[in-house]
């Protein structure tokens, strides 16, 4: 079981320290406080991952059972990797026979058993590359993409679902039939068209919010279980809204 380490001190340093007055703005002190005084960065050092988000997708799959079973996975919007080193230990991948095809347009350090492209996903490139790197049908696609920070909320927000849909639309073109799909997306955010369109391919689809994203955050993950395959799609009534657990 994922244990919370909510007020735990599982690194051996200290919760709740300060960062000194002094050449930091006032609002990258705040970060950096938060940053070091959070139990998940803390047990993400311990436990050898290479950021906090490892336990989202931890915490989602240890409710939803998306990893168990997946042969093949790939990871949009990567780095720094946390993700893609739970995908290739979930997937046994070595670089002899990888199993996991990840993609960022930031540079990620090399993980065994990882193919990792960097480029944008929303180059028109990017599918058929993801597809080679694969070298077989996924049967999980996750997405933890979010654009960079424009510092206009709205405009933010559009561009992460954006991100999403993309994603959701490469997901019901590369899975395997019962098949999993999990992407970041934002509170309120996820378009009709688009639950409808994921309702049509999914057996079930869901909102998740794991207690590892910040309760301030309106950051949620969509997730989108039993791909119906892209042979004699069932037509289905118009979704309503995704249930949230
Ligand atoms: C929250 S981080 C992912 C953290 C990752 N899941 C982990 O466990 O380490 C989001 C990532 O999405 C990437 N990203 C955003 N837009 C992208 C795009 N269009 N193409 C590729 N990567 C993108 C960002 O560069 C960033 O590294």
């Amino acid at each position: 079981m994922t244990k919370s380490p909510i007020g735990g001190n599982r690194s051996g340093r200290k919760l709740g320290q300060k960062v000194k007055k002094g050449k930091l703005k006032a609002s990258s002190r705040r970060w950096l406080e938060r940053h070091i005084n959070d139990p998940y960065v803390q047990r993400a050092q311990l436990e050898g991952y290479r950021a906090r988000a490892a336990f989202k997708l931890l915490e989602i799959d240890e409710k939803h059972k998306i990893l168990a079973g997946a042969r093949r996975i790939i990871d949009l919007g990567a780095a720094p990797g946390s993700w893609s080193q739970i995908a290739a230990k979930v997937t046994n991948s070595t670089d002899a026979d990888p199993r996991v095809a990840a993609i960022d347009f930031l540079e990620m350090d090399p993980i065994p058993g990882v193919r990792f492209l960097q480029m944008d996903f929303l180059h028109p490139e990017a599918p058929d590359r993801l597809k080679e790197a694969i070298g077989g049908t996924p049967d999980l696609v996750i997405s933890d993409m979010a654009a960079p920070t424009t510092g206009h909320r709205q405009t933010d927000h559009l561009r992460t679902m954006h991100l999403c849909e993309v994603a959701a639309h490469f997901a019901v073109d590369v899975l395997a039939d019962g098949g999993h799909f999990l992407a970041k997306t934002f509170q309120g955010g996820t378009e009709r068209e688009l639950l409808n369109m994921l309702k049509q391919n999914f057996r079930q689809v869901i909102h998740v919010k794991p207690a590892s994203s910040r309760a301030e955050s309106v950051e949620m993950f969509l997730l989108a279980k039993g791909f119906k395959g892209r042979q004699g799609r069932e037509p289905t009534e118009p979704a309503e809204d995704a249930a949230t657990e």
